[in-house]
């Protein structure tokens, strides 16, 4: 059974965000099965595989109609291609990297993310001493091009990778050039108006997520597998 068009799937705003989240782990989890996929794959099993519950698994998908077979689980394939749907991630992105530091450089050189289709289209910097040099095939340019660049090619995503200092004048050049998200490594809470995702990679949570599990017995991936039940 398929899921909901998108005309009559629920509004997304009201889809909790860790429901969210999980989505892309259980598209993570199908793909890496990918070579050799099963015909169909249950809520236990794709549960079993990322420490959440089977019910959490069902719940989840649930937002997103009624759909599986009872007795018998998802279609491996129906499955796969309605969340890559419901991420966005059947399509390709283009994204320009502003900041060719260290993070830049590491999101630039990354050949997992152009797999998923997520292009990096151009990569520009302030520091005389890097525009020119060669990143990942991207040669920097200044950043007094970034306007141009948007305007010219239509990047759909700007990744900021400078300085917390730097970060919002970055963020309001790439808003007012067009790009509709925002990927932030910078260790600062972006003011940025209703018309822009924004979405922040920041390592300090993700270990103080990790500090906090390992605190509380938690394992898996999910957050409600006790270690030690009882
Ligand atoms: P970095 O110093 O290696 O690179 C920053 C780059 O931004 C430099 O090439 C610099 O020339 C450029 N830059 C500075 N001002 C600019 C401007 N106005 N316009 C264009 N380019 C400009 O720094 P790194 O290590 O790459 O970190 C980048 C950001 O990511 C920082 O805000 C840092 O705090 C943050 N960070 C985030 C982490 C995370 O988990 N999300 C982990 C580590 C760092």
């Amino acid at each position: 059974m398929m899921l909901h068009s998108p005309a009559s799937m629920p509004s997304r705003a009201k889809i909790p965000r860790p429901t969210v989240k999980r989505l892309s782990l259980y598209l993570r989890e199908l793909e890496s099965q990918a070579t050799s996929p099963p015909r169909t794959i249950s809520s236990r099993q794709l549960g079993n595989a990322l420490g959440l519950t089977d019910a959490q698994v069902r719940k989840d998908l649930a937002y997103f109609g009624q759909f599986g077979h009872p007795g018998v689980g998802y279609q491996f394939s129906e499955l796969t291609t309605e969340l890559r749907h419901i991420l966005g991630t059947d399509r390709s992105w283009r994204a320009i990297v502003v900041g060719a530091g260290n993070i830049g450089r590491a999101v630039i050189n990354s050949e997992h993310l152009a797999n998923k289709g997520f292009a990096i289209i151009a990569v520009v910097d302030s520091d005389p001493g890097l525009i020119g040099t060669t990143v990942g095939g991207h040669r920097v340019r200044p950043i007094s091009d970034l306007t141009s660049i948007i305007t010219a090619e239509n990047p759909e995503i700007g990744m900021v990778a400078v300085p917390a200092n730097a970060a919002q004048s970055v963020t309001d050049e790439l808003i007012a050039a067009g790009v509709k998200g925002l990927l932030n490594f910078a260790p600062v809470r972006l003011k940025v108006d209703d018309s822009v995702a924004i979405v922040s990679v920041d390592l300090t949570v993700s270990l103080e997520q990790l500090a906090y599990k390992i605190t509380l017995g938690l394992t898996g991936e999910g957050d409600e597998t006790p270690r030690h039940p009882g």
